[in-house]
C-alpha cells in the first residue's frame, strides 16, 4: 500500500529579488493578496488537500511568518474587548489551522537546498512541496489533484502547465509522454527528462513545472548527490532528474488557474482577480475600475 502524504514543506527562504524593495525585510511569502499573505493561501490549499503537518523553511525575516501562524494574545484580547467577533475568528483561525514547524536555511543556495533542510522533519515518508508564490485557484485544490495521482501510481508527481515559448526559459521544463488516466489523454504525463531554465530554442516542450510537488523520500539522496546548476544554485529540477534514473516521475497538468505572485505583474493580476471575486469588495471594486480611463 502507498504511504499517505501527511507533511508539506513550504520553502520560504528565497531572496525575492524580483520584488525588491518590498522583500528587503520580509519574505515575499508574506506579501498580501487583498488581505491574506501568499503563504496563508498555500497553507489553506494544503489543509483542504488533507495535509495539516506544515514545515516552513525560513530565511531572512522569518519572524513575520512565525508570528503570523502564532497566537497573538494582545490582538485577540483587543478584538474581544471591541466585540469584533468576525475578525477575532479570522485571527484565531490562522493559529488554530495547522501543526507547524520551522527550519532555517541560512543562505539562499537554491530550492533543492531549501527542501533538503527539511529532511529530518520529513523522515522516510512521501511529502508535498508547496511554493507559496504560485497561487492556484481551482475547484479541487491543486495539491489534492497531485496527491490523487500519487496515491494511484505510488510515484513522485509534479504540477505542469503549458507556457508560451517566450516565457519558457524562466521554468523547469519536461520532456514527457502522455499517459491515459481516468479516460483523459491530455493531463497526465510520464516524464522522460527535464531541464531547469533552458533557452527557448533548447526547451524539450512547452510543459513547465509549477510550484507543487509530491515527492518520495529518496529525493533527499538525489539532492545530496547533485552539484549546483543554473544560477549556481542547488536546483530541485536537477535532483528530480537524478531521481528519474531509478524512479518514475509523473507530471500532471492540473485543472485551475495559476498566478505567478512572485513577479510584479503576476501579483497585480492576482490582486485584481481575487479582489473582484470577493463578496465584500468585488462590486465596489468593479464600479471603481469602470471609472478608470484605460
Ligand atoms: P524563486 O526562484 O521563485 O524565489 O524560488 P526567489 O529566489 O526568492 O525569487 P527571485 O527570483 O529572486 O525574485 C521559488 C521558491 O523557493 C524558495 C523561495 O522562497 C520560493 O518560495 N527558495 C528559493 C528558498 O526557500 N530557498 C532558496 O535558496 C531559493
Amino acid at each position: 500500500m502507498t504511504a499517505k502524504v501527511r507533511k508539506a514543506v513550504f520553502p520560504a527562504a528565497g531572496l525575492g529579488t524580483r520584488f525588491l524593495p518590498a522583500t528587503k525585510a520580509q519574505p515575499k511569502e508574506m506579501l498580501p493578496l487583498v488581505d491574506k499573505p501568499l503563504i496563508q493561501y498555500a497553507v489553506e490549499e494544503s489543509i483542504q488537500s488533507g495535509v495539516q503537518n506544515i514545515i516552513i523553511v525560513t530565511g531572512r525575516g522569518k519572524s513575520a511568518i512565525e508570528d503570523h501562524f502564532d497566537v497573538s494574545f494582545e490582538l485577540e484580547n483587543l478584538l474581544e474587548q471591541k466585540k469584533k467577533k468576525d475578525l477575532l475568528q479570522q485571527v484565531r483561525g490562522v493559529s488554530d489551522m495547522i501543526d507547524v514547524s520551522y527550519v532555517r536555511q541560512k543562505e539562499a543556495l537554491g530550492l533543492g537546498h531549501a527542501v533538503m533542510r527539511a529532511r529530518e522533519l520529513v523522515g522516510p515518508e512521501p511529502f508535498a512541496v508547496v511554493l507559496s508564490d504560485d497561487v492556484i485557484e481551482s475547484e479541487i485544490p491543486c495539491l489534492r489533484q497531485l496527491i490523487d495521482i500519487y496515491e494511484f501510481f505510488g510515484a513522485s508527481v509534479v504540477a505542469l502547465m503549458e507556457v508560451p515559448k517566450d516565457q519558457i526559459s524562466a521554468y523547469g521544463v519536461v520532456d514527457a509522454e502522455p499517459v491515459d488516466h481516468n479516460g483523459a489523454k491530455n493531463r497526465l504525463y510520464r516524464i522522460r527528462n527535464m531541464v531547469e531554465k533552458p533557452k527557448a530554442a533548447d526547451a524539450p516542450s512547452n510543459l513547465a513545472i509549477i510550484g507543487r510537488y509530491i515527492l518520495v523520500p529518496e529525493i533527499f539522496d538525489s539532492i545530496s548527490k547533485i552539484e549546483p546548476g543554473a544560477g549556481g544554485e542547488i536546483q530541485l529540477t536537477d535532483a528530480l532528474k537524478h531521481l528519474l534514473r531509478n524512479r518514475p516521475i509523473y507530471g500532471y497538468k492540473f485543472e485551475g488557474k495559476r498566478f505567478d505572485a512572485g513577479d510584479k505583474l503576476g501579483f497585480l493580476k492576482a490582486t485584481v482577480e481575487f479582489a473582484l471575486r470577493r463578496p465584500d469588495l468585488g462590486g465596489l471594486f468593479r464600479d471603481y475600475l469602470k471609472t478608470l480611463t484605460l
